[in-house]
């Protein structure tokens, strides 16, 4: 399926970093007249011959966000197209994904406020709205994979990941024994794939002890490995209800968009606590990312076009500024080229179907 560019490109970039980047690399070969670089870009079936990264629909897992009620459409206002969706339109969407090729979806519940509260206690709610979708879904469509978040702020009445304090702070380890409950609701409700998207300390670790001893050693961890605390999440905020009464911000859990080897150390943590899967996140700034952790570890990595990323580009294909389609493939492939083996895309069955055209 999804792979990295090819070995040459993969020793190429590792070579030019070793030598500091000035010297051409002999890869390259002599140079020009001799190298002429632009032969192999003349025609369409040569430049179609050489293609290093290609994006199929295998590649995309499809964010879906939910809402109580029934035959229910709600626009999200900061994504244009983008709607939540009742349990029976999202089985529809589902057949429809698996119709068009994808391998997995993603849910998101926006949760009814007057069920939130300080302990996001819905969240542990067996018949909570994510784990009747899942049931819905794996009963009508059972080829397809599911990702759940992990994570409190669906269910917070203060919209943070985690629990609070009294002194408003969020406490790490008081919160990963509430995100090992969460997880174990939805493995029970048969979630494929767990995606902690919290960033406590230490939740992969005891999130995989707790499927272990609960009889869910299938149950495949993706961990958001490398999370920052970003202003690219707004619209899903919105999405999902937990953006307008969000107490504060997320920097203390979050990682600080400065840092790339901080990556690396997050990342290196949830592998070795257990985690099959790592994400990057936001996706295109952080393609640096995505490329340095794929190269460290060589484990399936992902990346997420986030809702702020969908936005950017719809409003300016929207006012004729950008080419929707063009861009759309475009920002895609370039997670290909990182490195990334699966991209989490709003756009995934748009791509799909323009992908089998
Ligand atoms: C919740 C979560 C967020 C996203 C995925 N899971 C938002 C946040 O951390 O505030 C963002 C997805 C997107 O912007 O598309 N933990």
């Amino acid at each position: 399926m999804a792979s990295l560019p090819s070995d040459k490109t993969v020793s190429f970039h590792t070579e030019r970093a070793k030598r500091g980047g000035s010297e051409a690399p002999t890869a390259l070969g002599a140079g020009y007249p001799a190298a002429r670089l632009r032969r192999n870009r003349r025609t369409d079936w040569s430049r179609r011959l050489i293609r290093e990264a290609r994006l199929t629909p295998d590649d995309l897992i499809w964010p879906i966000f939910l809402i109580d009620g029934e035959r229910a459409r709600a626009e999200v206002d900061a994504m244009p197209g983008v709607a939540r969706l009742s349990i029976d339109l999202a089985v529809k969407a589902a057949e429809d994904a698996a119709e068009i090729g994808l391998p997995a979806i993603a849910l998101f519940p926006n949760t009814d406020p007057s069920l939130r509260d300080e302990a996001g206690s819905q969240a542990f709610n067996p018949g909570n709205l994510v784990c009747r979708a899942v049931r819905a879904i794996k009963q009508a469509v059972p080829e397809i994979g599911i990702v759940c978040d992990v994570a409190l702020d669906p269910y917070t009445s203060h919209g943070h990941d985690g629990l609070m304090d009294d002194e408003g702070r969020i406490d790490n380890d008081r919160s990963v024994e509430a995100l090992v409950n969460q997880a174990l609701v939805q493995a029970e409700a048969g979630c494929d794939i767990l995606a902690p998207s919290d960033m406590m300390d230490g939740r992969i670790g005891a999130i995989r002890a707790a499927l272990e001893a609960n009889g869910f050693a299938d149950t495949q961890i993706m961990s958001y490995a490398a999370k920052y605390a970003s202003a690219f999440y707004g619209p899903f905020r919105d999405a999902v209800g937990s953006g307008a009464q969000l107490r504060g911000d997320k920097k203390t859990y979050q990682m600080d968009p400065a840092n790339g080897g901080e990556a690396l150390r997050e990342v290196a943590l949830d592998v070795a606590e257990g985690a099959d899967m790592v994400m990057v996140k936001p996706g295109l700034p952080y393609l640096d990312i995505v490329w340095r952790v794929k190269e460290a570890f060589g484990l399936p990595t992902f990346a997420y076009q986030t809702s702020g990323e969908y936005a950017a580009l719809v409003a300016a294909a929207d006012r004729g500024w950008l080419d929707r389609e063009r861009v759309i493939l475009e920002t895609l492939l370039s997670f290909k080229r990182a490195g990334a083996d699966g991209i989490f895309s709003y756009f995934a069955p748009e791509v799909a179907r323009l992908l089998k055209r």
